[in-house]
């Protein structure tokens, strides 16, 4: 175990001299600040790491990682990351990346309990229940998980529209815009479900602020 440990520090000074033998100025001009185009939210899970599959640099992407990339809109942690990527940074996209296989979606299309977090996965189940009838027809259980996994961004790509913080900015210059993906741990791909919203007009009425 502490083998392990030793290898992360040994882990981080090698990777150290090889940033600095690539670029020597590459930790000076990160140091000076930050300009991300671009907020990612995504799924904590280990095989998803955000930078690293849009081969994207440091600097390139501010983060937001949770189970089954979610956005609740009473998380204060996902609130502050979107607000302050989106005010004060201006980042011009915003990726809702969900991946095939997730833990956190097979998790809540069961009926165990899996301890407190099923207090979390019930957001995906609300999400199951708003698409029952397509879902349930769906018969083979990796389909229907690969499926509620899509449906799942879809409908975080619309959480995000929903808040205040989104149609603002909609307001004060046309973007971010939204877009929502799913990356397929099997193979490395992409998939973009092409569900990118730049505005609020075709939202449901009930959730546009005025503008
Ligand atoms: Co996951």
């Amino acid at each position: 175990m502490e083998k392990l440990y030793r290898k992360l520090l040994d882990g981080n000074r090698e990777w150290v001299a090889k940033k600095l033998s690539e670029d020597p100025a590459f930790f000076k001009r990160l140091a000076k600040g930050q300009s991300p185009p671009l907020l990612w939210i995504g799924c904590s899970d280990s095989r998803v790491p955000a930078n690293e599959i849009i081969n994207a640099r440091p600097g390139e992407v501010f983060v937001h990682r949770n189970i089954a990339n979610m956005v609740v809109h009473a998380d204060m942690n996902m609130l502050s990351v979107l607000d302050f990527a989106v005010q004060l940074l201006k980042v011009k996209h915003v990726i809702v990346c969900g991946h095939y296989g997730c833990g956190g979606i097979l998790a809540a299309m069961s009926n165990r309990q899996h301890g407190l977090i099923d207090n979390w996965l019930r957001n995906i189940k609300d999400v199951y229940r708003l698409h029952q009838q397509e879902l349930d027809k769906i018969k083979d259980k990796k389909k229907k998980s690969r499926r509620l996994v899509e449906l799942n961004v879809i409908e975080q790509v619309l959480n995000l529209c929903k808040t205040s913080t989104i149609q603002n900015a909609w307001k004060e210059r046309n973007y971010p815009h939204i877009h929502g993906w799913v990356y397929d741990i099997a193979n490395g791909v992409i998939k973009d479900l092409e569900v990118s919203v730049k505005n609020n007009t075709d939202m449901s009425a009930i959730y546009r602020f005025d503008i």
